[in-house]
């Protein structure tokens, strides 16, 4: 049976999900805050994954509206000062992935913060990616090798990404059937996961249904069973 040791959620839905209710589209997203702790809290507690990494804001979610990404600026930066005892309470490491230096210097200092406050903790490890695309990603590990004197292989590429640990399962909630530049390399050979539910009704119930189909799977790899 397949172990779902790295699970990486594309967090679609929360925008449609406030406008079917007639509300505006931040209280989506607010929604969205509680179901990443929900979803985080049983990750934390299922022994066989140990990495959890959320799209939380994509190098393309600059093009939404101004209100819209100071919200959800806001948003995040309660939502870490808030949880950090959670993290602590539940093991959980927190380590970011994405180029935070377009960040205020405040919401940096919280990152910052939550990352050396959750050092310690060794159980789940819980990456956002903020400002986080797989594109920019891929190009700022380049930079990073490209005057090395060796040729750059798999490995020294995959040590340079922000994220250096290949996706088991991937999920996107929301219906669309794309992944708006998350994880490319990292997940060559995920297992795709597209669900229609929209992320501020998607439940742990769901995760786990998703889980206990991901374990039957066969995984070839590009080998033969
Ligand atoms: C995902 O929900 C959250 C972020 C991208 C920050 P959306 O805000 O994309 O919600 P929809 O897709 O418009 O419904
Ligand atoms: C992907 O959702 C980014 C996050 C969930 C943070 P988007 O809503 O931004 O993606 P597109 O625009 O539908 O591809
Ligand atoms: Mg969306």
């Amino acid at each position: 049976m397949n172990k779902a040791k790295h699970i990486a959620i594309i967090m679609d839905g929360n925008g449609r999900w406030a406008e079917i209710q007639g509300k505006k589209r931040v209280k989506g997203h607010e929604a969205g805050a509680k179901v990443v702790k929900q979803i985080t809290t049983y990750c934390s507690a299922n022994k066989d994954i140990e990495r959890l990494t959320l799209y939380a804001f994509s190098t393309e979610n600059w093009k939404r509206p101004r209100l819209e990404v100071e919200f959800l600026m806001k948003l995040l930066e309660n939502y870490l000062k808030n949880e950090l005892a959670t993290y602590v309470a539940n093991n959980v490491h927190f380590e970011p992935i994405g180029d935070i230096k377009a960040f205020s210097k405040s919401l940096q200092q919280t990152i910052q913060d939550v990352k050396e406050k959750t050092a310690h903790c060794d159980g789940l490890i819980q990456s956002l990616a903020l400002n986080y695309g797989a594109q920019d990603e891929i190009l700022r590990a380049l930079n990073k090798i490209k005057n090395s004197e060796n040729d750059i292989t798999e490995a020294t590429l995959l040590d340079a990404l922000d994220c250096k640990h290949e996706v088991d399962l991937l999920i996107r909630t929301g219906g669309d059937h794309r992944l708006s530049n998350f994880l490319l390399w990292q997940s060559a050979y995920a297992e795709l996961f597209f669900v229609d539910t929209l992320w501020p009704d998607f439940t742990t119930n769901d995760l786990e249904n998703i889980i206990i189909k991901f374990t039957k799977i066969e995984r070839r790899f590009g080998g033969l069973k």
